[in-house]
């Protein structure tokens, strides 16, 4: 059912942990599973220089938050904002089509943790009135 890349990320998973001094929190869950997942951030002058996570979740929320952490880091908080749930599912050679919503909550996850940085720095896009 799953690809040789989701079961490598789900057994070797990347960056997994909480970053003591991120500057960027994300956490989603998915109501219908219930599970969750926590994005640490470190950002430095605009780009994350370091992405770790915590998945209390199925396989492939575990896989696809490896690889999204792999894919963030080192970019630019806009590169980051790009990278879509589809970019995370082809990179792990795809998700059963029932297990794409878990490839979501990893792009939520990438973008709250944005929202957190962006509102602690005071940017008017996370201000959210
Ligand atoms: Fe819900 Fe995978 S089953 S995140």
């Amino acid at each position: 059912m799953y690809s040789e890349q989701v079961m490598d990320h789900f057994m070797n998973p990347r960056n997994m942990g909480e970053i003591p001094d991120a500057n960027g929190v994300g956490e989603v869950g998915n109501p219908t599973c219930g599970d969750i997942m926590r994005i640490t951030l470190r950002i430095e002058d605009d780009r994350i220089v370091d992405a770790k996570f915590k998945t209390f979740g199925c396989a492939a929320a575990i896989a696809s938050s490896s690889m999204a952490t792999e894919l963030i880091r080192g970019k630019t908080l806009d590169e980051a904002l790009a990278v879509t749930n589809r970019a995370v599912a082809e990179a792990l050679e795809g998700l059963p089509p029932q297990k794409l919503h878990c490839s979501v909550l990893a792009e939520e996850g990438i973008h709250k943790a944005i929202d957190d940085y962006r509102a602690r720095q005071g940017a008017p896009e996370a201000s959210g009135g």
